[in-house]
């Protein structure tokens, strides 16, 4: 790609000559360079290759890129030059642009994806929480259908499952799993630290119901505004705001999976919750239609940018089935696989159409806990989910739950009465 690149610069920058510069010099320097899109510098990412320093106090920086029509370059490039060429005894700055291999680009993105990770923003998702993501390329492909159901057959399983609605404008969970009324606040206990009683933080407590041997939680724009109206009035920032207090505010403790119906599309709530849960798993849901891969496919690109994991494609509307178990594919076939084979992930379900599944979410009763073939399909689904595709996070011997014990003991032993030891 070099050669598709103009030369190097040769921008003279009048710093002092006294002494010579040393290459670690450098290198540190570097080390502050940050690739805006992967969020780490680019000598932890692989990107700064070498760098050479000639008797005149020329410094000689090779950058590989991550694709050559790389739109950062100008940004990384000001940032080199201005860096290196602070350093005392540099004269000249000169870079040359090369391109990372395949290896290069692949472990640059793990090591962007790990720190991202790191350093995330803190949610009160516990870390034993498999997060995943519903999304679709459009609205109406049954998104919101599959969220409700996937979670119905995984609380039946016995999972605590949270539901989270981002679909802000559209919300439709409450009705789907026939839960209304308010969800309610809980005044946090103040910091140890002393922090001030205006900084208290509430917490919400998602409303709650039990399913076979597991519960549901749920949170949802419907417990908050009083009609479905009155949503579309608030506006977009206090709607993206509502999104993260979902998870940093809400009580999420002892959720095996929590399940998020995203908006349609790759709008900013999608964005920014890939941005909050960078360990978020998507699953994709589309129609068979062929034509409506194009935009799913845009939603894969999205995670995939934001490094989550794509962990399939769930084809929803398959194929409607009649009494006699024959098959009419009324709104075309094929789609759920192409899907997955453009985004090189499984085809996990197809959900047939049945009226039962409409039924279901418009009284409240999920579809996936009564019978039929839709019923078999999203209980399938959840099995697959669990032992193969986004197995639960097992606590039995885990560090961390080991360490909550020790806490709780030790919390106990501060606060109960001072034991008296029963004579015996
Ligand atoms: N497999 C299905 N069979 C029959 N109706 C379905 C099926 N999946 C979804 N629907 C219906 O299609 C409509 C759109 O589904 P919904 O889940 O609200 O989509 P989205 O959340 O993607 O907008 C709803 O009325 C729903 O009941
Ligand atoms: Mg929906």
């Amino acid at each position: 790609m070099t050669d598709q690149t103009p030369p190097a610069s040769t921008d003279v920058l009048s710093a002092p000559t006294a002494g010579r510069v040393s290459e670690e010099a450098v290198w540190e320097v570097l080390r502050g360079v940050i690739d805006p899109e992967l969020g780490s510098d680019i000598v932890e990412l692989g990107m700064a290759k070498g760098v050479r320093i000639e008797p005149d106090g020329t410094v000689h920086v090779t950058i590989a890129l991550t694709t050559s029509g790389c739109p950062l370059r100008a940004e990384i490039q000001r940032n080199v030059r201005t860096r290196v060429g602070a350093l005392a005894g540099v004269t000249h700055v000169k870079l040359d642009w090369t391109e990372l291999d395949q290896a290069g680009k692949a472990a640059a993105m793990e090591r962007a994806r790990r720190n991202i990770a790191e350093r995330a923003e803190q949610t009160a998702v516990p870390s034993s929480t498999k997060v995943v993501m519903v999304a679709s390329g459009k609205g109406g492909v049954g998104k919101s259908s599959v969220t409700v159901n996937l979670g119905a057959a995984l609380a039946d399983m016995g999972f605590t499952v949270g539901i989270m609605d981002a679909d802000i404008w559209g919300y439709s969970v409450p009705r789907m799993v026939g839960l209304d009324g308010r969800m309610h606040a809980e005044e946090q206990p103040p910091e140890p630290d002393g922090a001030a009683a205006g900084d208290k933080r509430a917490r919400i407590i998602p409303n709650e119901i039990p399913v076979g041997d597991g519960r549901l939680k749920v949170v949802s724009m419907g417990f908050l505004v009083e009609d479905e109206g009155s949503a579309l009035m608030w506006r977009g920032l206090v709607l993206n705001r509502a999104v993260q207090h979902f998870l940093e505010d809400v009580d999420w403790e002892g959720v095996d999976y929590l399940l998020i119906d995203m908006p349609p599309g790759t709008g900013d709530v999608q964005m920014g919750l890939a941005k909050l849960l960078p360990r978020a798993e998507m699953l994709i849901v589309t129609t068979p239609s062929l034509t409506a891969q194009k935009v799913a496919i845009r939603v894969v690109d999205m995670g995939r940018k934001n490094f989550l994991h794509i962990a399939g494609v769930v084809e929803n509307m398959s194929a409607y089935v009649d009494d006699t178990g024959r098959e009419h594919r009324l709104f075309g076939t094929g789609g759920g696989d192409r899907l997955a084979e453009d985004a090189g992930v499984p085809l996990l379900a197809r959900i047939p159409i049945e009226a039962a599944v409409a039924h279901g979410g418009d009284h409240g009763r999920p579809v996936a806990l009564a019978d039929g073939p839709a019923a078999d399909a999203f209980r399938a689904l959840a099995r697959r989910i669990v032992e193969d595709v986004i197995q639960p996070t097992d606590m039995s011997g885990c560090s961390s739950r080991m360490l909550d014990a020790v806490q709780a003991a030790l919390d106990e032993a501060d606060s109960g009465p001072v034991a008296t030891r029963a004579p015996s």
